[in-house]
């Protein structure tokens, strides 16, 4: 059997939610004691749609702050910037060649972002091949993602299949890893779509960094559903099973009280207000520790002395004279 080894990406777009955090953020850091785990914020990935220069510079360091806030520790994972290893942009565009138009219009999240957008980048189009680049370079065995990441990482796996047919043994074949619970948090305002960074709806995310008072009122005014029973029921109760379903994530927990829409989302308030103090706590500990320029120096090094062999072997095997 392989080593263990993990990969995942985040885009320091938009602000980061509690849907990140359970979905992903939290199952990294719950995983890294074994096998080699490597976490990356994606800022190439995050250019595939228009961003703010000034704010992509400043959400890059926030989002490594909370992955370090997170539970990521640098002793025993490494933490990077994509673009701080230029291999991933280059092995992305060999990939490119192994991958179709076809394959890439069915990708579900492309066809989101792009629906009904005057502008449509070459980028946004082309994000699985270096979504695949970034798993492939590091022969990872584990992706661990959110439900919504499931197709692009299959696609990694067809085209490393692919590139290893045709060359020989390759790449490593990747596999997601999705959470059982918590692999999609649901919007509050509209509890049949998920959680997300670029919902114009401010309402329907919590933000990590967002005041605990005003996530208070997020919850109490979350959308819920006809009856009254507070129970797991994803069917024909999205919006308790989505609250619930919080709860017992950020709590360790499971709800015992009793049937009342109000109570119950008093009580996950309280359970969302104090998840996000004591996170906001450790954030700040982290931003006044003045490290975090020396821990993303120091994962670029050793992101691209681990990436860089692959790379070459690559360029080897297409004909490239290394
Ligand atoms: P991104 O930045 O959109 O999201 C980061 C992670 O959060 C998960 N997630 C959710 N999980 C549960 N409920 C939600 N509502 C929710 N919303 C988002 C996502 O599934 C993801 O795991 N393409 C990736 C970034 C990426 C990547 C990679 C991931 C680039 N390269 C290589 C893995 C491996 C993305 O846009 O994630």
């Amino acid at each position: 059997m392989n080593k263990k080894i993990v990969f995942s990406g985040i885009q320091p777009s938009g602000d980061l939610h509690i849907g990140n955090y359970i979905g992903a953020v939290r199952q990294w850091a719950a995983g890294q004691n074994d096998g080699l785990n490597i976490f990356c914020v994606v800022d190439m990935h995050a250019i595939t749609v228009p961003q703010d220069p000034k704010t992509l510079a400043q959400k890059t360091r926030e989002i490594t702050a909370i992955l370090l806030a997170s539970g990521i520790d640098t002793e025993k994972s490494l933490l990077f910037v994509q673009s701080h290893n230029p291999d991933h942009a280059n092995l992305g565009w060999v990939l490119n060649n192994y991958l179709s138009m076809g394959q890439l219009n069915r990708m579900t999240q492309y066809k989101e972002k792009s629906e009904g957008k005057e502008f449509v980048s070459v980028g946004l189009f082309d994000y699985p091949a270096l979504m695949a680049s970034d798993i492939l370079l590091y022969d990872t065995t584990e992706v661990p993602v959110g439900d919504d990441q499931k197709q692009h990482v299959e696609l990694a796996r067809d085209v490393a299949e692919r590139f290893n047919s045709k060359y020989g043994e390759t790449f490593v074949l990747p596999e997601s890893k999705i959470p059982k619970v918590g692999g999609r948090v649901m919007s509050l305002c509209d509890p049949t779509k998920k959680m997300s960074k670029s919902d114009p709806n401010p309402n329907g995310a919590i933000g990590l960094l967002e005041d605990p008072k005003s996530a208070r009122k997020k919850i109490m005014s979350a959308v819920t559903d006809s009856g009254s029973e507070v129970k797991m029921d994803w069917v024909n109760k999205p919006g308790i099973s989505n609250l619930l379903e919080i709860y017992s994530q950020l709590s360790g927990k499971e709800y015992v009280g009793g049937n009342n829409y109000g109570e119950f989302k008093t009580a996950v308030a309280d359970v969302v207000e104090k998840f996000l103090i004591d996170f906001q706590k450790k954030y700040n500990e982290v931003l006044q520790s003045g490290k975090l320029d020396e821990v993303l120096k120091e994962g670029a090094q050793k992101s691209y002395a681990l990436s860089h062999p692959k790379l070459l072997e690559v360029y080897k095997k297409v004909g490239f004279l290394v």
